[in-house]
């Protein structure tokens, strides 16, 4: 089983899109695939008109006992582990388990899914440290501008305190608008750069009418650039992940 954690501290650049299409491409290529909605906002959820069961919470995620809490998605391959308000307080019951505590709780997955994708929260704290910890890659989408690329440059000196392996790391420029000159002059300076995946996410209408037709975009329209760009990044991430 493959994790690969959506993650940046920062609000609003594109995680759960990510999330949410890259997700629909890995099952559509026939990968046994679980979206895990980190984020107590249940965007991801939401998106793919999933509710959580009654009974699931905070408690019984950390038991590990998420089988029976899982959800199955309107699509093949693909299921989902709905959020739940009280994850809001993950920080808190990490606390006394240390930064590995989550690689355990998925490591009970590994004979059921060929890849789990998560859904984190935008924060730096000792849930972001267990999710970076239990990710084979940590994907990282970047609005470019200047301070994004200070974001960035913050995400690997974090990895450096808490010493997960840089080489996991991958970024790539999201909601790109080429007719701004600070979006066009960022990635002059850093598209090249190791860290980058070639694939640029483009700001496009089509995304945010996810919140619409609660579907990811390949569903909705494929062959669209948009289902196009995300089905391209989900190849080179598929292409880093079959290198383990
Ligand atoms: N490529 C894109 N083009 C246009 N709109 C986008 C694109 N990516 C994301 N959006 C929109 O921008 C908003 C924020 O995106 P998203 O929710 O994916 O970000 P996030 O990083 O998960 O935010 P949060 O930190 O709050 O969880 C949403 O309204 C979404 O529809
Ligand atoms: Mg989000």
């Amino acid at each position: 089983m493959n994790t690969i954690a959506i993650y940046s501290s920062k609000g609003g650049v594109g995680k759960t899109a990510a999330a949410v299409n890259l997700s629909y491409a890995c099952a559509r290529r026939g990968k046994k695939t679980l979206l895990c909605d980190m984020d107590p906002q249940g965007a991801a959820g939401y998106y793919y008109r999933v509710r959580p069961k009654s009974k699931f919470n905070r408690k019984k995620f950390l038991k590990g006992k998420l089988h029976s809490f899982i959800r199955e998605t309107d699509y093949p391959y693909l299921d989902l582990l709905p959020t739940h308000f009280s994850f809001r307080n993950l920080d808190l019951a990490l606390d006394r388990e240390g930064s590995e505590e989550l690689k355990r709780i998925f490591s009970s997955l590994a004979d059921d899914y060929d890849y789990l994708i998560l859904d984190c929260p935008p924060n730096m704290t000792l849930l972001s440290e267990n999710l970076i910890m239990a990710a084979d890659q940590v994907v990282t989408p970047v609005i470019p501008s200047t301070l994004s690329i200070l974001a960035l440059a913050q995400l690997v000196k974090f990895f450096d305190k808490i010493k997960a392996d840089r080489k996991k790391l991958h970024g790539f420029f999201s909601m790109v608008e080429g007719r701004k000159n600070m979006h066009r002059d960022t990635i002059k300076r850093f598209a090249k750069k190791k860290i980058f995946f070639r694939t640029m996410v483009p700001y496009l209408a089509d995304v945010e009418k996810m919140g619409i037709t609660r579907q990811p975009v390949a569903a909705t329209r494929p062959g669209s650039p948009s289902a196009e760009a995300y089905d391209r990044l989900w190849m080179e991430i598929w292409k880093r992940s079959s290198r383990k």
